[in-house]
């Protein structure tokens, strides 16, 4: 038995948010031990410029902060993405925010981007150590009045201390941030966003756009068609949903995103699509209800270069990167593949 699942009623019996926050103290103070490294040549890949070891991440919202960054480096990941992160500290939406909904292997959080603000986000990349990939999550504060000059200013403030930059604009707890995915706010939030990282370094940083799963087919292709008109380097799908569809727990009706299992199905069609869209020519990231190889796999197949995981961690604890990174090699193998970049895509 893994030593997660050994002190995991423990963790459940406190409230999830308190949980959480001592999962990340266990990990900043060097009480989590890391995994083995793994060692899976055929997983690994190069994407924007950049070269994974293996396609499994820590999705954001997992270390805010960007507390435990080396820690969580050395959980097995192939990259670790942290954030969201705003200009300014902001405390987000009042408490319980948090729900595990276990019987349906779920959760539902409306955090609404609590983050100790851009200089403690800055100080902590500033100390990051350099081997691994590590992502930041950018986001605008809730009471701000110009959204596209919040994401300037973390664009500056983050540049060259991340290897690649994500912008959040699917959030469901910011109210109005999902309507930066519409055509004409998306158009110029990323006109804006290319044309200042022109101006900041001779080095072009990745900048990624994380997705919300609840958009339909006509507001997809809007998406599509401005990622490369402005040539975003990757999509990540997706953000959490605020569709509640058979649900069992008793915190089914809690406001927010929901994550994990019951979302795997509507990210995994949005990430097909977008890969359908963008002719496969845009790294996508899946992101959804993963919660073993399997999973992982699909999403490969369905268009996805990489894949991240949160909520299953909270469910499985942090062996459960390796028994992925596992799995997808030997399905790589068993369907004839030398290299995870050969399913990429092929059941689209
Ligand atoms: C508690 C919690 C907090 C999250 N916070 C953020 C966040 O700050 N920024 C973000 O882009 N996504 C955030 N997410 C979304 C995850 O990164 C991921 O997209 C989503 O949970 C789907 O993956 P999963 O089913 O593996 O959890 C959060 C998810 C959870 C469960």
């Amino acid at each position: 038995m893994s030593l997660y699942k050994l002190i995991r009623p423990l963790v459940f019996s406190l409230t999830p948010e308190t949980g959480h926050n001592l999962a990340i103290s266990a990990l900043k103070y060097g009480l989590v031990p890391p995994s083995p490294k793994p060692d899976f040549p055929e997983l690994a890949s190069e994407l924007f410029g950049l070269k994974f070891e293996n396609p499994v991440g820590l999705a954001a919202g997992f270390d805010k902060n960007g507390e435990a960054i080396k820690a969580l480096l050395n959980q097995g990941f192939g990259f670790v993405e942290v954030g969201t992160c705003t200009p300014l500290a902001q405390k987000g939406n009042e408490k319980p925010r948090l729900f595990r909904l276990a019987e349906d292997g779920a959760i539902i959080n409306r955090f609404g981007f609590n983050n100790k603000g851009a200089e403690a986000f800055v100080q902590n990349l500033k100390e990051r150590p350099q081997n691994g990939i590590v992502g930041a999550n950018i986001g605008k504060n809730k009471t701000s009045t110009d959204s596209i000059e919040d994401y300037i200013i973390m664009l500056e403030k983050v540049y060259g201390l991340s290897d690649y930059i994500t912008i959040n604009i699917s959030s469901p707890n910011t109210p109005g941030l999902r309507n930066l995915q519409g055509r004409e706010a998306l158009d110029s939030l990323l006109g804006a966003i290319m044309a200042k990282r022109n101006t900041l370094s001779d080095k072009k940083i990745p900048i990624l756009l994380k997705i919300s799963p609840d958009t339909n087919t006509h507001e997809r292709e809007d998406i599509a068609e401005i990622s490369l008109k402005h040539n975003i380097d990757g999509l990540i799908i997706s953000n959490t949903t605020i569709g509640r569809d058979f649900l069992s727990s008793r915190y089914a009706g809690e406001t927010g995103g929901l994550s994990g299992k019951p979302l795997f199905k509507l990210s995994t069609e949005t990430l097909r699509e977008l890969y359908r869209l963008t002719n496969g020519k845009v790294p996508l990231i899946g992101v959804g209800g993963i919660s073993s190889g399997d999973d992982a796999y699909t999403k490969i197949k369905s268009g996805a270069s990489l894949v991240q995981i949160y909520s299953a961690l909270i469910y499985e604890g942090f062996g459960l990167v390796t028994a992925i990174n596992k799995r997808i090699s030997e399905l790589l193998c068993k369907d004839g593949f030398s290299n995870i970049s050969e399913a990429v895509g092929v059941d689209v």
